[in-house]
């Protein structure tokens, strides 16, 4: 009798490796999920990759690994980030076997400002997590003969729900608009802003398993492309579900803010703001300034698989996120001023 395949899938309480070994495990196979802080629910397991060694209750063999977890903040320096998104990927290589089915799981930004993922310098790249991704995937070419890579943009909730296990980048947004955090939408308005359901990414991890291992590194990229939505449909879509959401909650509507180009914030609005706002005010206005070089990508991402529409999932995963953010969602923004 064949015994059943099985999967270790890490960072299994995330956004994304969530709904991944859901999927999965709903296809039938044996997953065991990987945390630093291990999750609740059967075959959950604590494991801080590249810091411990192997539990013994991990050592495989495995049908597939599909690598989940990372550490996505922007903002951490080189070395944290290092250790924090390339160390556990070779920790983990030496912990699976060669017969092992490998995937990856990346971003879409790992080819960073100058379309390609294959600078080891810092400052081709937006910021230390899209170095660390880039090197990772570079790491793993070199280290594995075979494997599979899947990259992807910005990641919203279910498709039939708006669902999330996990809320972290791009959900300061709607945060933002509803403290009244930003005075103006800085990017380029028409510029693409692509985005996939955590249900494509599983769904694809599903259908990568079911096909077997490739016989070399086989690079899928998910998303819309150049079929991805605008910025300022983004913002309307936002601004849509999250004023439905407040006037059923009974909390005043958000108006749109004014866009500006990054020239001219950096130009007009930053100097003013270094001038006569103060620490707290400076502190909001400069941690947006991380999102300006991904509000002004105007050349799509060249996909392999085009998901679906997703300004419905990204409507339903802002009102999702309000229900679960109530005390966030019902801010009402303070003006700006000096
Ligand atoms: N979210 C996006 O918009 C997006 C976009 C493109 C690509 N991606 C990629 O998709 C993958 C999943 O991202 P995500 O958004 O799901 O991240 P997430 O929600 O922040 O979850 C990260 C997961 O990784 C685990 N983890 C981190 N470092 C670990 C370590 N050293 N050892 C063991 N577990 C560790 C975390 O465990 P704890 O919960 O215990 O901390 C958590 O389960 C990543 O490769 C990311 O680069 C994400």
């Amino acid at each position: 009798m064949r015994s059943p395949a099985r999967i270790l899938v890490t960072g299994a309480t995330g956004a994304v490796g969530s709904a991944v070994q859901r999927a999965l495990d709903a296809a039938g196979y044996e997953t065991y999920g990987v945390s630093r802080r291990g999750g609740t629910g059967e075959r959950q397991y604590a494991w801080r990759i590249g810091r411990e060694a192997v539990p013994d209750a991990l050592r495989g063999p495995w049908t597939a690994a599909v690598h989940c977890a990372a550490d996505t903040r922007w903002n951490l320096p080189t070395e944290r980030a290092a250790e924090a998104n390339i160390a556990p990927l070779r920790a983990l290589l030496s912990a699976v076997g060669p017969e092992t089915h490998f995937i990856h799981l990346s971003s879409s930004y790992v080819t960073g400002l100058e379309g390609t993922f294959a600078s080891p310098s810092p400052d081709a790249y937006r910021n230390s997590y899209e170095w660390s991704k880039a090197a990772a995937e570079r790491l793993l070419r070199s280290e594995r003969e075979s494997a599979d890579i899947v990259r992807f943009p910005i990641v919203i909730g279910a498709r039939s729900d708006g669902r999330l296990d996990r809320y972290s980048g791009f959900f300061w947004l709607p945060s933002a608009l509803c403290s009244g955090a930003v005075p103006a939408l800085v990017g380029d308005e028409k510029a693409l802003l692509d985005m996939v359901s955590t249900d494509d990414v599983a769904d694809h991890i599903v259908r990568t398993v079911a096909g077997g291992p490739p016989p070399g590194h086989r690079l899928s990229v998910l998303g819309r492309g150049d079929l991805a939505q605008r910025v300022d449909e983004v913002f309307d879509t936002i601004l849509d579900s999250l004023n439905s959401w407040r006037a059923e909650a009974g909390v005043a509507r958000l108006d749109h803010l004014p866009f500006v180009t990054p020239d001219q914030w950096n130009r007009f609005y930053l100097p003013f703001a270094e001038q006569y706002l103060d620490r707290a005010q400076l502190q909001r206005v400069t941690a947006f300034r991380a999102y300006q070089g991904y509000l002004s990508v105007t050349e799509p991402f060249a996909v392999t698989d085009r998901v679906a529409d997703t300004a419905p999932v990204l409507h339903d995963s802002i009102r999702r996120w309000a229900e679960t953010h109530s005390a966030s969602a019902r801010r009402v923004p303070r003006p700006w001023g000096a």
